[in-house]
Formats: structure tokens, sequence, C-alpha cells
């Protein structure tokens, strides 16, 4: 078992907790006032660079607007330097190719290091006494987890590439602490070997894994099954991947982020060519063997993440259980947990990859470090910034827009109305959302029933890879209903089997293998997304809506004018902006404009 790291604290309750995700991909901010999680935003909706990795100032500045920096008593990061320091030594040590790139390791924790300095540095005076704290990485991923569950008790993991020299940890949360059981150790990893299929197939950037997620359900796992299961096994909570296959534990783990947005090296080694063909070039032809090998990589990853929670259910007795790490944002395999696990209950919040780290490093400061009593569950999204009425408003004249103001009820029943007419509407409403998806804040929407809007979206706005699936958002009283496992799935990180009867109803969500991967929209939580869908269904008898991120191949956009300037430069037919109508035919004269300067 690992022991708590020791720590010396004021024990005073303070204020506000300040969490960071720094120097690592979608870094991110978050602010915990009174225990409570009150902002949460990622750098890269603010400086426009996706997955950016370096100190996240915009959206620290962003969390702490309208608050007193010397009000904030602690700082936390969710890394630590000093996590397992004498295993990475003794690799450098005895390896010396590693120490060229051990160097820029080190100058990162450094920097990491000196977090606290560097905000300074950066303009934000806190005060004197506040205090800096650096949080191991699954540390900060399991209190992610557990801390803002519903539940008292739960069994928690944490999966990921690697993070502070790991790439699995678990234990037990209770009340307001929680117990490390285990870990798996560099350089064993799930998230690395689903990453080395994931390049292997011609998908290279940082964060593209759900490409590879969304091809998988075109292919027969048969074909490859059995070679890809000597790539990896997990026995009793320990993940082995046969190294052959790598080369990241002998040529070093390169992740770079000079321009910000985080690029990995190759970590898959010749073996893997030998064994599996040539890699596919990124954006040529997709072939029946890249189909193949990725249903066979997806059913492996299955295999070893049921492995590794069926061991942590058999070891904890829990039949509850808490997921992060980027690997919990698998919902194929999240839709399967309580069919292949002892599992009975499930929670997994929507910033599960690292952007939650942020307030997973504050929430151990509170909990675990100063025991304060837990006072809050993420039940949405919504922690980022909204804008009112007459922001909206001066963005919309001066851009010289056409457009209406409605009471809510005629803005719902207007957008449902035209959602219906197979129109792709805009949908900017309240505080944005932390975390990949867009959950009914910054959205476009669509209407399920049709079989070729899946194609008319990637035409006209997406410009997506074909395979790749568009998801349904549904009123959370009707999910058993359309759907065979009846269980909230409020974040879209579970995909669950459509009922086969339904499917035909819903083709534009359904994806090949028959899941959509949900969105639960409760009323009490999402009062005016869950109205404007019940208005769907009583239009058509359907209710659900496609939901699908609103942006055009760049991050969610944050500000009103983004919002405006993608509807305009893309083949959107409405934006709901706030109160606020817009429909592409009285602003055609805009739309042409920003094209022309487009292709110019
Ligand atoms: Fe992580």
């Amino acid at each position: 078992m690992d022991t708590e790291p020791e720590v010396s604290l004021r024990t005073q309750i303070t204020m506000h907790i300040l969490g960071v995700n720094a120097y690592h991909g979608d870094s991110s901010a978050a602010l915990l006032s009174e225990g409570q999680l009150v902002t949460a935003i990622e750098e890269e909706r603010l400086n426009r660079i996706k997955h950016w990795a370096g100190l996240p100032v915009q959206a620290i500045q962003s969390c702490l607007e309208g608050v007193d920096v010397r009000d904030v008593g602690h700082v936390a990061i969710s890394r630590d330097p000093k996590a397992h320091l004498g295993r990475k030594l003794l690799r450098v040590l005895t390896q010396p190719f590693l120490w060229k790139q051990a160097q820029s390791r080190v100058a990162n924790s450094v920097e990491v290091g000196r977090f606290g300095d560097r905000l300074r540095e950066a303009g934000l005076a806190f005060a004197p006494g506040t205090q800096f704290h650096c949080v191991e990485h699954h540390r900060a991923h399991l209190a992610s987890a557990f801390f803002v569950s519903p539940f008292e008790e739960a069994a928690v993991v944490s999966v990921d590439g690697f993070g502070d020299f790991s790439s699995v940890m678990w234990g037990v949360g209770r009340d307001n602490q929680f117990d490390v059981r285990g870990s798996v150790r560099f350089p064993h990893s799930l998230g690395v070997f689903y990453s080395a299929f994931t390049q292997f197939l011609g998908f290279p950037k940082y964060g593209d894994e759900y490409k590879m997620m969304g091809l998988s359900a075109f292919g027969n796992p048969q074909r490859f099954l059995s070679k890809v299961r000597e790539v990896v096994q997990t026995k009793d909570g320990q993940v082995r991947l046969d190294l052959d296959y790598f080369i990241h534990h002998n040529h070093g783990w390169a992740m770079t982020w000079e321009s910000g947005e985080p690029v990995m090296g190759r970590v898959f080694s010749q073996k893997m060519t030998e064994v599996f063909g040539t890699p596919r070039a990124a954006r040529s032809e997709l072939t029946e063997r890249d189909r193949d090998l990725a249903a066979a990589v997806q059913a492996v990853l299955e295999e070893n993440y049921f492995s590794l929670l069926n061991y942590v259910a058999k070891q904890t007795r829990q039949s509850t259980v808490c997921l992060a790490g980027g690997v919990a944002l698998n919902c194929a395999a999240n839709g399967y947990i309580f069919e292949r696990t002892p599992f009975r209950d499930v929670y997994i919040q929507p910033a599960a990859h690292d952007a939650g780290t942020s307030f997973g490093a504050a929430l151990y400061v509170q909990h675990q470090m100063l025991k304060q009593p837990r006072n809050f569950v993420m039940r949405h999204a919504c922690f980022g910034p909204s804008h009112d009425e007459s922001a909206i408003l001066s963005d919309l004249q001066a851009v010289g827009c056409t457009f209406r103001r409605y009471e809510e009820d005629e803005l719902v029943r207007r957008t449902a109305e035209a959602i219906a007419a197979g129109k792709i509407v805009g949908w900017f409403q309240g505080r944005m959302e932390f975390g990949p998806r867009a959950l009914g804040g910054r959205s476009i929407l669509a209407d399920p029933r049709s079989s070729e809007m899946k194609e008319v979206l990637n035409l006209r706005i997406k410009y997506r890879e074909p395979f790749r699936p568009f998801c349904p958002s549904i009123l959370a009283e009707e999910t058993g209903n359309w759907f065979e496992t009846d269980y909230p799935s409020p974040f879209m990180v579970q995909a669950y089997k459509i009922k086969p009867a339904r499917r035909s109803q819903v083709p534009a969500v359904t994806h090949n293998d028959g899941t959509g991967r949900l969105q639960t929209v409760d009323r009490e939580v999402s009062p005016l997304y869950w109205k404007l869908i019940d208005q769907f269904r009583r239009i058509t008898g359907v209710p659900i809506l496609i939901n699908t991120s609103f942006n055009e191949n760049e991050p969610i956009v944050h500000l009103p004018a983004q919002a405006i300037d993608c509807f305009l430069r893309t083949q959107m037919d409405v934006l709901a902006i706030g109160p606020y109508l817009l429909d592409k035919a009285d602003n055609l004269h805009l739309s042409e404009k920003k094209r022309v300067f487009a292709e110019v």
C-alpha cells in the first residue's frame, strides 16, 4: 500500500483553493470556494490552441475574476516532480542513452516545482502566506473522480497514459478521504497500448484515440485478436506490455509542446510493423486491415480494462466505482461496466482526462490534506464563463447581424421547430462546459431521425472522418424506452446499446455497433436544454437530439463573437444565442463575406 505524502499545513479553513493542470496536455484551472467547485476552464478555449500544454495563465485569471487573489489560501498543481524520484533516477542512471532526454524532463520538473514563482511572475499577487502544493498526478485524478461523486464510499480508479511515472492507481474512497491500494508503474500502461495503435493506424495527433475508438465499430476483431493479446496483458491489477512492441521504455517518452500544442513522439517499435504490416499513413484511405485491427485493439483494451476493474472490485469489496484518467473516457468500454464487472453504480465526471486534475488537485488539498467535509457533487459540466444578454447583443450588432429577441418559451419553440424541419442549429446558452464534450451549453443540434443528417453535418460543418459517430442527448426519464441500459450518463462518457426496434427511428445517432454515446438530460439539472428536447419530443415523438460540439476544427467556441463567426462561416442554418435567434437566410450577405475571406 502506498503511503500518503507528508505535509505540513496551516489548518484553518481557507476561502479559496486554486487548482492547476500545467506543463501537461489539456492544461486548465479550477477554483474551489468553501469546498464548492465554482469555476473550471481549459486554457485551449481561451488561447484557441487545442490541448494546450503550458502554464494556463488565462484560465487562472478567468477563475479569479471577481475574487481577491489574496483570499486564495492554497494553490495546487496536479504534478509532483518528487513522486517516485528514486525510481526515475535509477532508470536514467542505468540507461545512459536516456540522459539527453532526461535533461528536458528535469527542466520540465523544475518548471512544475517553481509554478508558484511562475504565477507570481505572471502578475498574480498571492498573499505571502499562500501555500503551494504539488499533488501526484494520479492522486489528483482519484480526487477528481471520488470527491465530486454522489457516493459516500466507492472504489476509485485512475487509468491513463502516464503521469508522475504511474499509469494506473486505485483505492477506496470513504467520506472525505481515500486510501491508495495499488498502482501500475512505468513503462507499463493501457493508455500507451491504445496510443501506440492509434499512431500505427494513422491518427498521429495528441488526443486522437477517440478516432480509433469510433473506427473500431466497423471491423471484425477476430482477425487480429490473438496477436493483439500478445501486446498487453493484465493480471491481478498489473498491466504488462510486451515491450518489444514499444520504444518509450528505451528511447524515452518524447512529449513536446514548444508551440503549446502537445506532440507525442512515436511509441511503437519495428516489431509492430513486422507483425501487423505497414503503418497507415495519416489521411490515406482506410482498409479492411485498419478497421479489423482497430476492432481487435478496442476488444483487447476492454479485456484488460475489465480485468483491472474486476481485480479492484474483488480487492476493495466495493460495488460502486468512480473512474478518471484518459482511458476512462473510452465510452465504448464504459458501456459494458455493468455487464462485465460486479460494479452496480458508476460515476465518471465530464473532465475525466487530464484537464480534470486541476479541480482534482484542489479537492485533494481541501479534503485529503485539510480534512474538510465534502459538500459538493458535480451534477453538470457548466463551470466555464457565461456572457450576459448585453454582451451578446453588442457582439451581434458589431457584426451587423439580423436577429430577433424572444422570451424563453418562444425561443425554445422556434428552435425545436427548426430542428424538426431538418435545420442545423447552433445553441449557445449559459455557462461553457468543462471537459471535451459539449453538453447543451456550446452545442450544435440537429434531428436524429434523418439517415442523411450525419453526412449533412460532416459536409456542411464538422468535416470529420465519416466513421465517427454523432451523439444523442435524451430526456433522462426516457432513457429506458430507447436504450438497453437505463442508468444516468449525464456526461457522454458511456455508450449504451440502442434498443433494436428503436434504431431505425434515430439512425443519425446509432453507431455501426448499435450503440449511442448518450447524454441523459435531467430536468432539474439542465432545465433549458431539457425544455428544448422536450419541445422536440412534443413535435416529433422522439425525445432525442443530435448534440455535437459548437466548433469547426478548433477548440469549442468560448465567446459570443466566436459563435457568431462560426455560424456565419459554416453552413449552419440557425443560431440561438442567449435570447436571440438568427436565421442564416437573413444573414446570407454576412455569411458570403466570411466565406470569401476564408477562401482568400
Ligand atoms: Fe492523466
